[in-house]
């Protein structure tokens, strides 16, 4: 009697007659405002971060992890009253020298020496011819010079020269289909006349770039540079090989 009284009755709140219909017992009152105090204490936070977002301060910024971004330091091209200058940042003693990145060497390190022209006394690039000695000592040292070229040559240059060295890499493959119009084709390196470059020559296009090639100096180390320059010498002889290339004893097996 009581219930259908309730249901019935328009008078009560939603809340309380759908609790009846239902046959749940009335959520209590303390609960209903603890919930609503809860809901208004989460904004809280919330309206502090928006305010932070948008008001100033001259504390530095609150970093949960602080690893060692807060520290006693100058910035980059921050100023210093400590020197005459006024500047943090300060040049390394003259004549230093990065640990390894002494070049003193004109044939490992530049692969040219400048020389003077005898009768003009103007200066003169001189390419050197073969290898650097400190490079060639021992046989599995050259050896192993090869094996590590033909991987850098693959890396570094078959992209464009090709694997095979023809200049039909797949970027320049690539570039041709799409009719780019800055592209100059990769060079074959088998021509007579890259045949006939010096060595050097070859150590420095990579080192520094050659005409429209770009330099490879930056990813490739010394040692490495000069690596390819006898993979290189031994991928033009595998295109240019006569007789007198051939062992006496294998000339009878060939035809
Ligand atoms: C992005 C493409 C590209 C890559 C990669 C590239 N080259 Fe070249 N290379 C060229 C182009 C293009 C030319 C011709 C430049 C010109 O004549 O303007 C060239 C020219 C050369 C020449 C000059 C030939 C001569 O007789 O003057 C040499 C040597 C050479 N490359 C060696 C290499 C070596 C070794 C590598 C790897 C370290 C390499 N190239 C990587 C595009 C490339």
């Amino acid at each position: 009697m009581a219930l259908a009284e309730h249901e019935s009755n328009p008078k009560l709140s939603l809340r309380r007659r759908l609790a009846v219909a239902l046959h749940l017992p009335a959520v209590p009152f303390w609960m209903i405002s603890a919930g609503l105090i809860a809901v208004a204490l989460s904004w809280i936070p919330l309206a502090l971060i928006a305010r932070a977002r948008t008001s100033l301060s001259d504390k530095p910024r609150i970093q949960l992890m602080q690893d060692m971004g807060v520290q006693p330091r100058y910035g980059p091209q921050a100023g210093s009253a400590v020197f005459a200058d006024g500047r943090a940042m300060r040049l390394p003693v003259a004549g230093t020298v990065a640990r390894g990145r002494v070049e003193d060497d004109d044939h490992f390190d530049r692969g040219y020496a400048l020389a003077a022209d005898p009768q003009t006394g103007a200066t003169e690039v001189v390419y050197f011819q073969g290898l650097p000695a400190r490079l060639t000592a021992d046989r599995p040292g050259v050896e192993r010079l090869l094996a590590r070229g033909q991987t850098l040559y693959n890396i570094y240059c078959a992209p464009c020269h090709g694997v095979d060295g023809y200049g039909h890499g797949p970027v320049n493959e690539r570039a041709l289909e799409l009719e780019e119009p800055t592209w100059v084709p990769a060079a074959s390196l088998h021509t007579e006349q890259t045949r006939g470059r010096a060595d050097g020559y070859l150590y420095n296009a990579i080192r520094n770039g050659v005409r429209t090639m770009p330099s490879y100096g930056s990813q490739i180390e010394t040692a490495d540079r000069w690596a390819i320059v006898a993979y290189l010498r031994a991928l033009q002889k595998s295109q240019h090989a006569g007789m007198d290339d051939v062992p006496p004893q294998a000339r009878e097996t060939l035809r």
